[in-house]
């Protein structure tokens, strides 16, 4: 873009001091100028609008997604409320999400959707809560039964979220889920920075 004006300016100048060698009048040479400077203006403001493409770019949308899965561990039950830990990233773009504490927190403000669903054997209890900072926001249950053998549930959630902010799942006091790579999973995703 600054290529073609800078062409069209020096292709201008040219002409004009061309037109300049038949006819000496000043009249000439100052439209001349007027022309030259007009044509510097736009090549200013382009360079500007130029500037500002670029600083938009830079403020380009983040990505934000993870998906993690149980993993190895113990899986419950323990006797208290226990920050549940996803050990397997199954995907972690822009690493908002860490396996190692089962802790999520926003790397922008914005809205995000987070889901969580378990598998579990039926003897047991599952009580899964998914929290923002300390405020419990959604959760999943089921109760134990001696004739059912296994449970599924879930949940999901759009959440407003400051940068910072720490979203986790708890695993109920004496409740459990089924452990492995493939049935219990929580997941993220930042839908639109605000
Ligand atoms: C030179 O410029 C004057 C003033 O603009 C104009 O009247 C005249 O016709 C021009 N002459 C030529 C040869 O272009
Ligand atoms: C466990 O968490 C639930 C849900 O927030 C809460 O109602 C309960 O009091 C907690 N129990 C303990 C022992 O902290």
């Amino acid at each position: 873009m600054r290529l073609t004006i800078v062409l069209i300016v020096s292709l201008f100048s040219g002409l004009i001091l061309a037109q300049d060698d038949d006819n000496a009048s000043g009249t000439q040479s100052c439209n001349a100028c007027e022309v030259i400077e007009k044509l510097k203006a736009m090549e200013t403001r382009l360079k500007e609008s130029e500037n500002q493409i670029l600083e938009l770019k830079s403020k380009e949308k983040k990505t934000v997604i993870f998906s993690a899965a149980t993993g190895g561990g113990k899986c419950g039950p323990f006797n208290t409320n226990t920050t549940f830990i996803y050990r397997t990233a199954i995907t972690n773009i822009g690493d908002a999400y860490s396996p190692s504490t089962g802790v999520f927190v926003a790397p922008v403000a914005g809205v995000y959707y987070f889901t969580i669903f378990f598998h579990a054997g039926g003897k047991y209890a599952t009580l899964l809560w998914l929290y923002k900072n300390n405020e419990l926001v959604v959760m999943t249950q089921e109760h134990p039964s001696t004739f059912d053998t296994a449970d599924n549930g879930g949940n999901a959630v759009f959440l407003q979220l400051v940068q910072g902010d720490q979203v986790y799942v708890q695993l109920g006091a004496n409740t459990h889920v089924w452990g492995g790579d493939y049935h219990t999973t929580f997941s993220g995703f930042l839908v639109t920075e605000m």
